[in-house]
């Protein structure tokens, strides 16, 4: 039997996942039957979350939404991540020009390697200044990002990033 499921890939580094990351998985969770977030990543690179908890982070992120899964990805290009689940969407969300800019070259390689399509959502503009590098240099110099990511990032958050200066 064939899957007529119509799938949709949400990648990216999720260090740590963002309200702007939420933002977009929640919408496109309305107009796909199964969005598959993959998290793609360097086991030589060490992030400030580990791969096991950024998933974790992640599931529980989206836990009210029962079509969003969440896998791992290892040294894979996008186009085999998108063929391995099924999916012939890559999503993401725009903040800026400046994403755009810097999207438009992979949405054509990708598309010129297998066909793959990409979509571009445009973000929340209220959520357009979060990124995960900004939220990690805010939490670990002891700002409050209460808000800008999920409860549960929040919280480990918290644990993981000493601020500096505190011993
Ligand atoms: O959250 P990030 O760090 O902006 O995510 C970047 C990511 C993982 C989406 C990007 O680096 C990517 O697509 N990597 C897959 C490698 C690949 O397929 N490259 C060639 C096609 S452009």
């Amino acid at each position: 039997m064939s899957d007529t499921t119509r799938r949709c890939v949400c990648p990216g580094s999720y260090d740590p996942v963002t309200m702007g990351h939420l933002d977009v998985f929640t919408r496109a969770s309305a107009l796909w039957d199964e969005v598959v977030i993959a998290v793609l990543h360097n086991p030589d690179k060490q992030g400030t979350f580990a791969i096991e908890e950024r998933l974790e982070l992640l599931r529980r992120a989206t836990a009210d939404l029962p079509n969003v899964r969440v896998r791992a990805f290892a040294r894979t290009l996008l186009v085999e991540v998108c063929r391995q689940v099924g999916a012939d969407v890559i999503l993401k969300g725009l903040r800026s020009d400046t994403d755009f800019a810097y999207e438009l070259p992979m949405a054509l390689m990708n598309r010129e390697l297998t066909g793959v399509e990409t979509v571009f959502l445009p973000g929340n503009p209220r959520l357009g200044h979060l990124s995960s590098s900004l939220i990690r240099e805010v939490a670990s110099l002891g700002g409050d990002v209460t808000g800008m990511v999920p409860d549960a990032v929040h919280d480990a958050l918290r644990e993981r990033v000493t601020p500096r200066g505190a011993s």
